[in-house]
């Protein structure tokens, strides 16, 4: 990462503009750049104080919370397109102070029980603010999509300043996961005219799924009082 860093400043600064168009298109590239490493640290700064908690469960208790994460920095393109359909100049300034989610962790539990207590334990850290919470898996989308979506806000220190960085974090099980992963593949596909049936049988799992996850967690909850 430290490599494709350099590369990429040493790029803009081999280049010596030639007018005043050019001199703009190199300032947005370094601008573009500087924005994309500052939501890559406050990813990595979210996904170490994760880590942390789940590596301290782990002595703790002998058991993960967190099955696996991922993160994920959103594309120029997404930022713009996103934009556009917000009505907003695609701009980096306008992208900075209306999206909160350019910076993606995905947090994959075990139990439903674990998503509450990690987003608790998260925000509960003195650094970091809580902006903003939905809870889709006690109000489950209409399509039967769960998960908890939080926005938080994490500083990242730079050399001379600190920036209170958007992250938003998406917490669900592996079932919720599973099916969320399954139901974008089809709309994607189908460019969001996914037929009836579809629909309803996505549905029925939604729900299916969420028993399980119910069982699932008293299952382990009788099986943690055996061992006490
Ligand atoms: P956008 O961020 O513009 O998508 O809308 P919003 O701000 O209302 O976001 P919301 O919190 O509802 O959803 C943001 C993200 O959650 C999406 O980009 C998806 O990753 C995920 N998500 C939300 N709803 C669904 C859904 O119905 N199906 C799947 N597969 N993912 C969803
Ligand atoms: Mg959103």
């Amino acid at each position: 990462m430290m490599i494709e860093k350099k590369m990429n400043y040493s790029i803009l600064k081999d280049i010596e503009p030639q007018n005043e168009m050019q001199e703009q298109v190199l300032k947005n590239a370094e601008e573009l750049l500087e924005l994309q490493s500052l939501y890559k640290s406050a990813i990595r700064e979210i996904s170490t104080k994760l880590e942390i908690l789940d590596d301290e469960f782990q002595i703790r208790f002998q058991r993960d919370p967190i099955h696996h994460m991922e993160c994920r920095l959103k594309t120029p393109t997404s930022i713009f397109d996103k934009l556009i359909r917000k009505g907003l100049e695609p701009n980096l300034k306008t992208a900075r102070e209306n999206l909160t989610d350019i910076a993606g962790v995905r947090v994959i539990c075990n139990y439903i029980d674990d998503i509450y207590m990690i987003a608790g334990l998260l925000c509960a850290q003195d650094d970091i603010s809580l902006i903003r919470t939905t809870d889709y898996i006690k109000n489950p989308k209409s399509n039967g999509y769960r998960s908890l979506h939080i926005v938080v806000h994490v500083p990242v220190f730079l050399t001379k300043a600190k920036r209170l960085v958007p992250v938003e974090i998406q917490i669900r099980t592996i079932a919720m996961d599973f099916w969320a992963s399954l139901e974008h593949q089809i709309h994607y596909k189908a460019c969001n005219n996914v037929p009836g049936t579809l629909v309803n049988k996505l549905k029925e799992c939604a729900d299916t799924l969420s028993n399980i996850d119910i069982e699932m967690q008293n299952i382990n909850k009788e099986f943690q009082n055996i061992g006490d």
